[in-house]
């Protein structure tokens, strides 16, 4: 399994924020927006990555990430030109991708909850078809809205409706299995000229080969796509952290504990933190081991 952080758009409800600085490089508290995204992949066990941006922002996340190496996954770059919607990744990752299954998860969604991983587990571990994940909110009509029938089953997916049939939001972590390219080139613009998300969930859901997890109490999600929201996800960040003595997103730590780094190569990244606090978890971290 593959993954894609789609790092491009606009960011116009951010406005001035993001005029001259892409949105998911912004700061959620001690970490870039991209950091929690591609934190949840690695969560899933994933590395092997695309990261979509626009033209423009491409050289600054390539400054950020470089090629994963010090994470111990690896880090590849395309471009999207326009946004022209969140399925045009599949086209963008046809190669990339190459016939593998994928997970796309978009770079200012934050997902936070005990149990993330098993669940993501699950996704990957489905042979075929695709998994996505609802989420309850009070303001459904932003986001594509999943109906659930009586028996739990999903029978409806609708983007942004003014109308929404139900408060369960489809969350930016979608797994697909190797069909999605070829489905998404497939996919028409919608009216406001996007190829959507709703629709290729939609051309999945028609087959019956959509399974919708819902996540529950337990957890946390936030698109950081507004200045309330943004705000929001910092105080989550630094209430948790704070609190807990833990770094949510934190790159460093997933690679350390997941085996992906030693505790020699994690020294090494503390050191270049060693005027932060972050420079200081990472020492502890890597004196007292992975499964501490
Ligand atoms: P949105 O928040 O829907 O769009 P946006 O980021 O352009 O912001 P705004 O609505 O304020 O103008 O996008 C969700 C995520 O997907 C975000 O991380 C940006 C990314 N995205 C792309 O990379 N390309 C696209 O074509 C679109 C629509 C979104």
């Amino acid at each position: 399994m593959k993954g894609i952080v789609l790092a491009g758009g606009s960011g116009s409800r951010l406005f001035p924020l993001t005029r001259a600085l892409s949105k998911q490089l912004l700061p959620i508290y001690d970490k870039p927006m991209i950091f929690y995204p591609l934190s949840t992949l690695m969560l899933a066990g994933i590395r092997d990555i695309l990261i979509v941006t626009t033209p423009a922002d491409g050289p600054m996340y390539r400054t950020l990430l470089a090629d994963g190496a010090s994470w111990g996954i690896s880090l590849t770059y395309a471009e999207q030109r326009q946004p022209d919607g969140v399925a045009q990744a599949l086209v963008i990752g046809r190669d990339f991708l190459a016939g593998d299954s994928c997970c796309l998860i978009l770079g200012d969604n934050l997902i936070y909850g005990d149990g993330l991983s098993e669940m993501m587990g699950r996704a990957i571990a489905r042979p075929a078809g695709a998994t996505i994940f609802a989420y309850r909110v009070v303001n459904p009509e932003r986001y594509g809205v999943v109906t659930f029938g009586r028996d739990g089953r999903a029978i409806d997916l609708a983007e942004k409706p003014r109308a929404p049939r139900s408060d369960w939001a489809v969350i930016g972590l979608y797994f697909y299995d190797g069909s999605a390219c070829a489905r998404a080139a497939r996919l028409k613009p919608s009216p406001r000229g996007e190829l959507e998300i709703t629709d290729l969930n939609a051309d999945y859901l028609r087959d019956d080969a959509l399974a919708v997890e819902k996540l529950g109490r337990g957890y946390a999600w936030f698109d950081t796509g507004t200045h309330e929201s943004l705000l929001e996800a910092a105080e989550f960040v630094h209430t948790l952290e704070k609190r807990t003595g833990q770094k949510i997103g934190c790159l460093e730590e997933i690679a350390f504990r997941k085996g992906l780094i030693d505790a020699a190569a994690l020294r090494q990244l503390a050191a270049l933190y060693s005027k932060s606090d972050d420079g200081r978890y990472l020492e502890r971290l890597a004196e007292e081991g992975p499964n501490a």
